[in-house]
């Protein structure tokens, strides 16, 4: 057979670090040289240069597990073994570090920051590549074993399908094909990056009766030289942002890598392109790290995957008997949890926006003791910046743009915190402001009674980006809707119809009114029980644009 790719192995890779050795800081860039290095170092030792692609192998001495083994045997991988002296001591003690992940008391290992301020986990990411290199495929179940008495082509109603608790806790069937068939077959590439972990992260929560609680998010201790990341929900389980964020570059990297013929890109240049905020992936812009929900959910469904969830699951009880969580499940109960799993994994965090939290842009702390929002709210109040004028296209550059208007709000204003409840960059990214639950003071008056949402940029003659646009139109409050911040009947204005400014833009306001939720009575809707009672942060009368005329 054709080899699809060179995989590499770094040999020593268990060795613990030197006592002493400098730890280098725990930044995608550096995985990026390490990986590099290792192309390099496999270069000189092959006889064929440049045609191939390479991989690091994150081997530990347990040999890879029976899953992995299973669906990749390897034999379209041309394997060359690298010595522990390949990398430098601080690069080989980085590789050490990130490449196993796990949540133990609240901290997260197996984490790097990326340039886009995204925290991913490498494991998953790798595994995505390694799939990809060996070319994408569907591998069929050992289905016709003893250990599925059942037939193995449908499931009958009595067995789980169409049995009543199939159904959402809100009483819909999220799933139109209630006569879905027992997948005979499962893709390499999802069921090593994702399919296996929602799984099994789920039946584990079935059967303590906890939830997820999906995608949680973290802080670096120190944003220039991170080591260490702390979780926001101590309880939180592995599905975290950062597993979930490797994993979906993984399946991205993946599928780019198994449909792109031979000479493929050194994985070094396919990483840097992807993360690095330039051009994107073969000159692809949307081929980025910012954009890794959006690519996913463009490239499977919540039905492919539970039918991916529940093959791994079937998998991996055929292949382990005795794993302590599938050995006492059947398949009602498997298919139950692979609908649940990818249900919430595609309507919380593949279809929501991904939201960075205030420490990621390095916001200051809120000064004194904020009102708490009566939730749901009924209102979505959108804005632009104005100042500053230029959208923000990158993670750095929409940081400081939060740190600008923060100290403005509190020096300047004398504000508590930087008004806004959420601003949108032009980088993919929604900015954490006051967040879901603290009054903000963005739409004098009316700051108890709606969320204020900022594009970052002056709209008066310009359009934000679509992705900005889909951020606050349909993602976010999508979202919030689901999490009951916002109520099922919420609307959605512009700061002008309620304060005397020309914000969000004329250009802005006017696409504003051309969406479902835009309310154009509003005069009469906001006479009704709005509050004339000045929240206590704002100072002074003051309006919130530096547009205000
Ligand atoms: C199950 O399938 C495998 C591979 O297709 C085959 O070798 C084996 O004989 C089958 N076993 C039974 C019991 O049908
Ligand atoms: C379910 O049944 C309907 C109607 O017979 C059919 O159109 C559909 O393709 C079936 N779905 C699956 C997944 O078999
Ligand atoms: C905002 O855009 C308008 C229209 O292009 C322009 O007249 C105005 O000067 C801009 N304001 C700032 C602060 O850039």
């Amino acid at each position: 057979m054709m080899a699809h790719g060179v995989l590499l192995i770094l040999l020593g890779l268990l060795l613990q670090p030197e006592p002493g050795t400098a730890s280098y800081p725990l930044l995608m860039d550096l995985v990026i040289k390490a990986l590099e290095d290792l192309e390099q170092k496999a270069l000189a030792t092959e006889a064929t240069p440049r045609a191939f692609s390479s991989l690091l192998s994150v081997q530990k001495t347990r040999a890879h597990d029976l899953f992995h083994s299973f669906l990749f045997e390897r034999q379209d991988l041309k394997v060359i073994k690298l010595g522990p002296d390949s990398l430098s001591p601080e690069l080989q003690g980085l590789l050490e570090r990130v490449t196993q992940h796990g949540v133990q008391d609240g901290q997260e290992h197996g984490v790097v920051l990326a340039p886009d301020g995204s925290t991913v986990a490498v494991q998953p990411l790798l595994a995505g590549l390694e799939a990809g290199l060996q070319g994408r495929r569907m591998v069929n179940l050992p289905l016709n074993s003893t250990v599925f008495p059942w037939d193995a082509r449908t499931i009958s109603p009595g067995l789980g399908v169409a049995s009543p608790d199939v159904t959402s806790p809100n009483g819909e069937d999220a799933w139109p094909e209630a006569n879905a068939t027992l997948p005979t077959s499962v893709d390499s590439l999802l069921a090593i990056t994702l399919a296996r972990d929602l799984g099994l992260t789920f039946l584990q929560n079935t059967q303590t009766q906890g939830h997820p609680g999906l995608g949680s998010e973290g802080c670096w201790d120190q944003l220039s030289a991170p080591q260490t990341f702390t979780l926001l929900e101590p309880k939180a389980s592995p599905l975290t942002a950062a597993f979930l964020n490797g994993a979906l570059d993984g399946v991205l990297l993946g599928d780019y890598l198994s449909r792109t013929p031979e000479p493929r890109p050194p994985l070094s240049l396919l990483l840097s392109q992807y993360y690095g905020g330039g051009a994107g992936v073969a000159r692809e812009p949307k081929l980025r790290s910012n954009f890794r929900r959006q690519n996913a959910a463009a490239l499977t469904s919540a039905a492919t995957l539970a039918q991916e969830v529940l093959g791994a699951l079937l998998l991996l009880q055929r292949l382990e008997p005795t794993h302590p969580q599938l050995k006492d499940t059947n398949l009602g109960q498997m298919t139950r949890v692979a609908r649940h799993a990818s249900k919430e994994f595609t309507e919380a965090f593949l279809e929501c926006p991904a939201i960075h939290p205030r420490c990621r842009w390095g916001a200051e702390p809120y000064q004194g003791q904020p009102t708490p929002l009566k939730l749901p709210l009924g209102f979505l109040y959108v804005h632009h910046t104005y100042i500053p004028a230029p959208p923000c296209t990158s993670f750095s550059h929409c940081a400081t743009n939060m740190r600008s208007m923060q100290r403005y709000h509190q020096k300047d204003r004398g504000w508590d915190d930087i008004g806004y409840s959420f601003v949108v960059g032009s980088d993919g990214y929604v900015y954490e402001g006051r967040g879901w639950h603290k009054v903000g003071a963005h739409t004098l008056g009316h700051n108890s009674r709606g969320f204020g949402v900022a594009i970052v940029g002056n709209y008066t003659a310009e359009l934000p980006t679509e992705t900005a646009l889909r951020a606050v139109r349909d993602e976010l409050p999508r979202c919030a809707l689901r999490s009951g911040y916002l109520r099922p009947d919420y609307k959605v204005l512009g700061h002008r119809q309620l304060v005397n400014t020309l914000c969000p833009g004329e250009a802005l306001f006017n696409l504003l009114r051309t969406w479902p939720r835009f309310a154009s009575d509003v005069k009469q809707r906001a006479a009704r029980g709005a509050s004339l009672k000045r929240p206590r942060d704002e100072p002074r009368p003051a309006l919130l644009e530096t547009d205000s005329q």
